[in-house]
């Protein structure tokens, strides 16, 4: 390593990461063991997750997880991966089931994770169902959203989101519910997306929209321990947003809200594969005589946006991949975010003593 590649610096003297780290199985396979298996994913929301036996499947890093609340109204995850032969409990979401049977051979496990059944296993020599259980994973319930975590080592949650409810006060998250989902999947690595995320420099070249929306001498950056924030007064907007303040805010490693007066979108980058990563907004709404207008404006509005960040997003993998890129300066009036999000994964990469090089 040496300095202007990947060591960490000063703002006034960084540099963006170099372009190896947005290429290759490599670099993404330490991602995996590195940033995502050691970060609290957020992988559903409450309100799928209401009565015993609703459930939810997904993945954090590379394993397929399972959600589900018990009978005793308790949350729990699992790997979803059954303890015979690893098939999977559940193939899709779901609400009101009452035990987990395995999809292979029809093992049965109760929602809490212990095993119950397993068909014609009479001859298999010490073999007792109440030996087995599926190995719970953390789980945290915030502000009406899910979060898991497989790793112990992972920071605790308050440490990673703490301070947000406080800050956008008088915004109640939890007020919000859950209307929809949009799903983008993009040419890209998921760290171009996060990286264009996380500055407002490209705002007056990129988006002329929401150059009018936004005030952008005004748009400021403020870094926290895991996380960041980028807020602007709105303006111009009353139709559209009301007065306020705009808060966008970046959890390390890849998630994003995006809260609005009245509106919370909630944004995941999912790696695909090195050059591939998949965008899943869910909005959530405040209920009122206006939220119809709103809704509707709101989504036609975000959807321009993101095509506009889509089509640069892909122009800039196209250049980390063509071997000419070296890296370049940042900026430390309008890219602070990025700086601390890359200076986040270099400790990442380091504490996996890993270099994809
Ligand atoms: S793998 Fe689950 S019952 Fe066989
Ligand atoms: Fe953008």
């Amino acid at each position: 390593m040496n300095n202007a590649d990947t060591g960490i610096e000063a703002l006034d003297r960084s540099y963006a990461l170099p372009a190896r780290y947005y290429a290759g199985h490599t670099a993404l396979a330490l991602e995996q063991r590195a940033v995502f298996a050691r970060s609290w994913q957020l992988v559903a929301h409450q309100g799928q997750l209401a009565e015993p036996g609703d459930h939810v499947v997904g993945q954090v890093a590379e394993v397929p997880v399972l959600l589900v609340r018990g009978h005793d109204g308790v949350l729990r995850a699992f790997p979803n991966v059954c303890r015979h032969r690893a098939g999977p409990l559940a193939l899709c979401d779901g609400k009101g089931i009452r035990a987990l049977h395995c999809k292979y051979h029809g093992w049965t496990y109760t929602l809490e994770g212990q095993l119950r059944s397993a068909p014609e296993m009479q001859d298999a020599c010490d073999f007792r169902v109440e030996d087995i259980r599926l190995p719970p994973l953390r789980v945290h319930e915030w502000q009406g959203l899910v979060f898991v975590a497989l790793d112990a080592e992972t920071p605790p949650f308050d440490e990673v989101y703490g301070g947000i409810v406080e800050r956008i006060a008088p915004i109640d998250l939890s007020a919000m519910r859950y209307l929809r989902r949009d799903t983008y999947d993009i040419a890209c690595n998921w760290k171009v997306y996060v990286d264009n995320f996380l500055e407002g420099y490209h705002l007056p070249h990129v988006h002329p929209g929401l150059s009018k929306v936004l005030d952008y001498r005004a748009y400021d950056t403020e870094l926290f321990a895991w996380h960041s924030l980028q807020s602007s007064p709105l303006r111009n907007s009353s139709t559209l947003y009301g007065d306020g303040q705009a808060f966008y805010y970046f959890v390390y490693p890849n998630v994003m809200l995006n809260i609005l007066p009245g509106r919370l979108q909630t944004n995941r980058i999912l790696p695909l594969g090195p050059d591939r990563c998949r965008i899943v907004f869910d909005y959530h709404y405040t209920q009122d005589e206006t939220a119809q207008t709103r809704i509707e404006a709101d989504q036609a509005f975000s959807d321009e946006v993101q095509r506009e960040d889509i089509a640069i997003c892909e122009a800039v993998q196209r250049g980390l991949s063509s071997g000419r890129y070296v890296p370049g300066r940042l900026c430390p009036k309008r890219e602070s975010g990025v700086w601390h999000f890359q200076n986040l994964l270099r400790a990442a990469y380091a504490g996996a003593a890993g270099d994809p090089a």
